[in-house]
């Protein structure tokens, strides 16, 4: 088990699992590293009781991965719910009025940049691995879940971190 899928395990995700992960890390590569673990554990034991959670300690060193100016022409697929684009190996879907998620292309099946966003969830064509909007394997193919990230609204630009 990796680093990353153990503080998932844990219940981190989004901005805080990948602060986690700068902190003990050199290497601030945002992509996790897609080992071949056998292991078939999946975050969604706990039903995600920490997301959302406060931290009094929390900083605002998230760094952000990706800045989006909505009123730009190249992002005009993020003027409709279900439209996405991706920007830095990142897909950022708008899934609601004024609401975004934002999740790695890499798929963590097998490490191939495939992954959409399609009817409301992350989808890999590849092997037709699913993802719901918070990173939890919807299959088999999606069991290791999948990197999401926070995306944070300011105006017309999106910040994700
Ligand atoms: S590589 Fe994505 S489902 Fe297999």
């Amino acid at each position: 088990m990796t680093r990353y899928e153990f503080l998932k395990s844990m219940g981190f995700q989004g901005g805080a699992l990948m602060a986690l992960l700068a902190s003990c890390q050199t290497n601030n590569d945002p992509t996790p590293s897609s080992s071949t673990s056998s292991s078939s554990s999946s975050s969604s034991s706990s039903s995600g009781s920490t997301s959302g959670s406060t931290s009094g300690s929390a900083t605002s060193s998230s760094t952000v991965l990706a800045s989006i100016d909505l009123t730009a022409t190249a992002y005009a697929a993020l003027k409709n719910s279900g439209g996405y684009v991706i920007v830095n190996s990142i897909v950022v879907a708008r899934t609601a009025q004024n609401t975004y998620v934002a999740a790695t292309q890499t798929c963590s099946h097998e490490p191939k940049k495939k992954v959409t966003f399609v009817n409301g969830e992350f989808f890999c064509s590849e092997h037709g691995a699913r993802y719901s909007t918070t990173g939890v394997g919807l299959n088999s193919y999606g069991a290791k879940g999948l990197t999401v990230y926070t995306v944070t609204v300011n105006g017309n630009t999106l910040e994700i971190s």
